[in-house]
């Protein structure tokens, strides 16, 4: 049973853990019922974006503000964590009131607060995780522990939603990001929700042995003078590579042990060894590298400085990388006899890969659901919808909540 607290003449029933408040208007016998709907407010910081959200039960998307530090991290290649943290700083305040304002709400009407727990950079979750804290303490509001990888996985239900469609449980779910490549079994529990607002059980099915395939999108950028992040230019001219010859193939790998793991080093490490073996690429590079260090970067300016040679290259890199991704996530679902597969995370972005996973499941039966793009990279709505499954489950962090930089799904 919840408790009963006199609110200027509505009784509030709290605590009934539905994660529902229940209003009863009442004098002389008249009660009316009302839901009102719970407002969580998503923090997420622990790669290289800043992110805030307000998301209503964990399906309405009432504001999502993402801060990215691309443009600081660029120069380097990849991101650096010293820089993430000092930025994350400057950013969290802003970042937060910014998502507050735009839900048409004030700090005092949120009902919990969200924040990503791990995996990340414990430097960057600190200063999520710390704000959070401050926040839910000085506003009495609870706090919840949200896993990143968890949070993708609602970055699919949150779609869904919007969409009017619905995912069935159990599902496979891929995560590929820029430092995940992981396959899951995704059950809810057997509180008898069958949604994405039950608590949500993994079994982890595969997950790659060294590189993650957006780093591994990342590092053939940098090798090719195509700068970061290297996902979203690739996309675009393996887009453009229709006709241009194949350059090189790359076989499907094989794995060893578990054949649900992946690997995509040897894919990179092959990429760099053509390229190396093939002079004519080098002046290419050295261009491309030179209209990076004046600042053109955009897919419009680096194409014309591309030939068809290392459009074919990059067109045969993204197939290898779709194959995998695709074959490996479809064997999961077809063992399992599932007829829902989830993807999400950076590189769910990518449109050939979209396109494959939607060719190959249609005769098997099997739906598909992707994030839409900005829901596939990095965000808070995310992480606060994964927070109302967990709050409605009870799951609450107190002032002791510390970063795991290594926090696992499964
Ligand atoms: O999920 P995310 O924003 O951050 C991590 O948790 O890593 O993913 C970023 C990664 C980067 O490696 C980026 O190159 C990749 O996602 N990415 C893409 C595309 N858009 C972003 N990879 C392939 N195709 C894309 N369209
Ligand atoms: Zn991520």
């Amino acid at each position: 049973m919840g408790r009963f607290v006199q609110k200027n003449g509505l009784h509030e029933r709290s605590g009934n853990g539905s994660g529902e408040r229940v209003l009863a208007y009442g004098r002389r016998g008249m009660f009316r019922k009302q839901s009102v709907s719970l407002r969580v407010l998503g923090i997420e910081s622990s790669c290289d974006e800043t992110a805030a959200a307000v998301v209503a039960d964990g399906r309405e998307i009432l504001s999502s503000v993402v801060a990215s530090q691309i443009d600081i991290h660029r120069k380097y290649g990849g991101v650096v964590p010293e820089l993430a943290s000092r930025e994350h700083l400057r950013q969290i305040v802003p970042v937060v009131r910014e998502a507050v304002a735009q839900a048409g709400m004030q700090l005092a009407d949120v009902d919990a607060i969200g924040v990503t727990q791990g995996p990340g950079l414990v430097g960057a979750l600190l200063v999520g995780i710390t704000y959070g804290k401050t926040l839910a303490q000085a506003l009495g509001k609870p706090l919840v522990p949200v896993n990143h990888l968890e949070g993708h996985v609602h970055a699919v239900f949150l779609e869904a939603h919007k969409a009017g469609r619905r995912a069935k449980l159990p599902a496979v779910c891929l995560i590929v990001s820029g430092g995940h490549t992981v396959l899951y079994e995704v059950k809810a529990d057997d509180s008898g929700v069958q949604d994405a607002s039950a608590r949500l059980r993994y079994r982890k099915m595969g997950q790659t042995r060294d590189d993650a395939a957006g780093e591994a999108y990342d590092k053939v950028a940098k090798l090719l003078g195509l700068g970061y992040p290297g996902g979203p230019i690739l996309d675009r001219l393996a887009a453009v590579s229709n006709g241009a010859p194949a350059p090189v193939k790359f076989g499907a790998t094989k794995m060893k042990g578990n054949a649900l793991d992946f690997s995509f080093s040897g894919l990179k490490t092959a990429v760099l060894y053509h390229v190396r073996e093939n002079g004519d690429y080098a002046e290419e590079i050295r261009s491309r590298e030179a209209a990076l260090a004046r600042g053109e970067r955009k897919f419009e300016q680096l194409m014309p400085l591309c030939s068809a040679k290392t459009r074919g290259l990059v067109r045969e890199f993204q197939n290898a990388v779709v194959r995998d991704l695709v074959e490996r996530t479809m064997k999961a679902a077809e063992e399992l006899s599932v007829e829902s597969v989830l993807v999400s995370g950076g590189v769910a972005a990518n449109s050939q890969l979209r396109a494959t996973f939607e060719e190959r499941s249609k005769p098997a039966d099997i739906e598909v659901f992707f994030p839409s793009r900005a829901l596939s990279t990095d965000n808070a709505a995310m992480i606060a919808a994964a927070a109302y499954s967990r709050f409605r489950a009870g799951i609450l962090a107190d002032t002791s909540l510390n970063a795991d930089p290594s926090l696992t799904l499964a």
